[in-house]
């Protein structure tokens, strides 16, 4: 029998709250496998779509238990805020220190998360030497930073940003000590440096606002399209997206994407954070919301897409209020830890279960209820009658859903079909299989596997009634009895012996 345990954000403060249906509490609270009732990650629910879900973070902030459980449990990739940016690894010149920089590594290797190095040519954060060089001296030093940097990493991280912030506004090349010392070459050169250092790192460029369409955005795009048709080696775009509630959210973020996409590139979203002008109030919290939950349905629609990082994710440590006075607010989480609402706009968006943004939050958005429409527990045919209820505050999209109903084989052939008789939503939306289970169970060795096609079931709506068959090809009997789904009542009952899930996720019921 399995266990009840404590949905995951019961210890980030909350209460831990107890599985779904009332039924399931009646229960065995001991042993088994995972249940319904733990809430998967954000990056769990990124990777269910193949992208990664991950945060920056910093050396300081590490030594901080709290912060460092939910960044190393949450997310599956983090970025060095500072510790791998050039005043820290070559403070002077020949001198490298990668310390901080390992210990970045060093914890992403023991919560089994990736890195994307952050950064190796950057205007910013350059200590005074480099600037001080003559002009002639300039791409040696570069070449040299990013060989040693990059081959020290070389296996720890996944990606680099290698170069960083190379447009002004307008889309004119920003000036900068490689600018001026070797105009626009200075770009090329970096990514042959970085490739040749470490040929496995993806390698980006990486700038603010070209999340949308625009002169910056544009100027990104000829750069990227000039530097692939000359072979220079680049695997991909980073979009900073440090939005603000006040400035709108980015012009047509998703076809822009999609048009570096289309050049083969990849896309990263790399340092997510959407802030507003203190103090926060429901209206600035809710564009929040609906901009970090735009955002990721932008990366979900563009398979070129492979993850969003957020620019740390608590209020606690964000570079906002220091860099923009005044302002702040801009992460999923507050001061304490907490998430909020954005949290749980992402969490929606990511094809999970409202309910991240803490109290308040909803265990199942799903529930299955069902009726036993065969009268014979021993005859040729398993009958379950089966409806899904949204018991949350949003839409569910059904091609999403998958609904699984336990039952013993017994003797005779292994081969089945399955059969829906009749439903108010229509049969041909809804699709049906039987499975051999990977681990069988008491009562549990397949399974009628039911999902849709499409459709979307609002908030409190029911599918109406899904009359399901199934028989074994040879038409021999059934023993349900001992079925583990089986229930003998004949008018609807929420069911938690049936399980429901969201995008793979466990959403309702107990499995066997
Ligand atoms: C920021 C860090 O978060 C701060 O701690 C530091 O003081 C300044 O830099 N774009 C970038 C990041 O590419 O490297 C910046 O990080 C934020 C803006």
């Amino acid at each position: 029998m399995s266990s009840v345990k404590p949905r995951r954000h019961g210890r980030h403060g909350g209460l831990p709250v107890l599985l779904v249906g009332a039924l399931t509490l009646a229960l065995s609270l001991t042993g088994g496998p995972a249940n319904a009732a733990q809430q998967a990650t954000l990056h769990e629910l990124a990777a269910a779509q193949g992208k990664y879900f991950g945060s920056a973070t910093d050396n300081p902030e590490l030594t901080d238990a709290a912060y460092a459980d939910i960044l190393g449990s949450e997310f599956g990739q983090i970025t060095p805020g500072n510790s791998m940016k050039w005043d820290t690894t070559e403070p002077v010149q020949g001198q490298f220190n990668f310390a901080k920089g390992d210990v970045i590594t060093g914890f992403a290797a023991q919560h089994d998360q990736t890195v994307r190095g952050h950064t190796l040519v950057w205007h910013s954060q350059l200590p005074s030497w480099v600037g001080a060089l003559p002009s002639t001296q300039v791409e040696a030093a570069m070449t040299r930073h990013i060989t040693e940097e990059a081959t020290h990493y070389r296996g720890a991280v996944t990606a680099w940003d290698v170069v960083n912030e190379p447009f002004n506004e307008d889309g004119t090349y920003r000036t900068s000590p490689f600018y001026n010392a070797m105009g626009t070459d200075y770009i090329a050169t970096a990514l042959r440096a970085a490739h040749a250092a470490d040929p496995d790192a993806k390698l980006y460029l990486n700038d603010y606002n070209i999340e949308g369409l625009g002169a910056k955005s544009d100027a990104m795009y000829a750069l990227v399209s000039e530097l692939l048709d000359e072979g220079v080696p680049l695997d991909g775009v980073g979009m900073q997206a440090h939005l603000a509630v006040q400035y709108g959210f980015p012009y047509q973020m998703q076809a822009n994407m999609q048009r570096f996409a289309d050049l083969g590139l990849d896309v990263a979203v790399t340092e997510l954070d959407v802030r507003m002008q203190l103090p926060a109030d429901a209206a600035k919290t809710a564009t929040q919301s609906s901009y970090y939950q735009q955002v990721t349905e932008a990366c979900l629609a563009v398979e070129r897409c492979v993850g969003i990082t957020v620019w740390d994710y608590t209020d606690k440590y964000s570079w906002v209020p220091s860099t923009f006075p005044g302002q702040g607010a801009a992460n999923l989480y507050d001061e304490n830890l907490s998430p909020k609402p954005a949290h749980s706009a992402v969490r929606t968006a990511l094809g999970g279960q409202d309910g991240g943004g803490g109290e308040g939050g909803e265990p199942g958005a799903l529930k299955a209820q069902y009726r036993n429409s065969d009268s014979s527990v021993g005859d040729n045919q398993i009958k379950p009658g089966l409806q899904l209820v949204n018991t949350g505050t949003t839409p569910v999209s059904l091609s999403d859903v998958t609904v699984r109903y336990w039952f013993t084989a017994g003797n005779g052939a292994a081969t089945y079909n399955s059969w829906c008789d009749w439903s108010p939503i229509g049969c041909s939306t809804v699709t049906h299989r039987v499975v051999a289970a990977d681990t069988p169970e008491a009562g549990a060795d397949h399974y009628l596997e039911v999902g849709f096609t499409g459709g979307t079931l609002a908030p409190g709506a029911t599918t109406g009634e899904i009359q399901l068959r199934l028989n074994k090809t040879d038409w021999s009997l059934f023993d349900e009895s001992d079925d583990y789904s089986y229930g003998s009542g004949t008018s609807y009952a929420d069911a938690s012996r049936i399980a429901v899930y969201v995008g793979g996720e466990p959403v309702w019921g107990i499995e066997p």
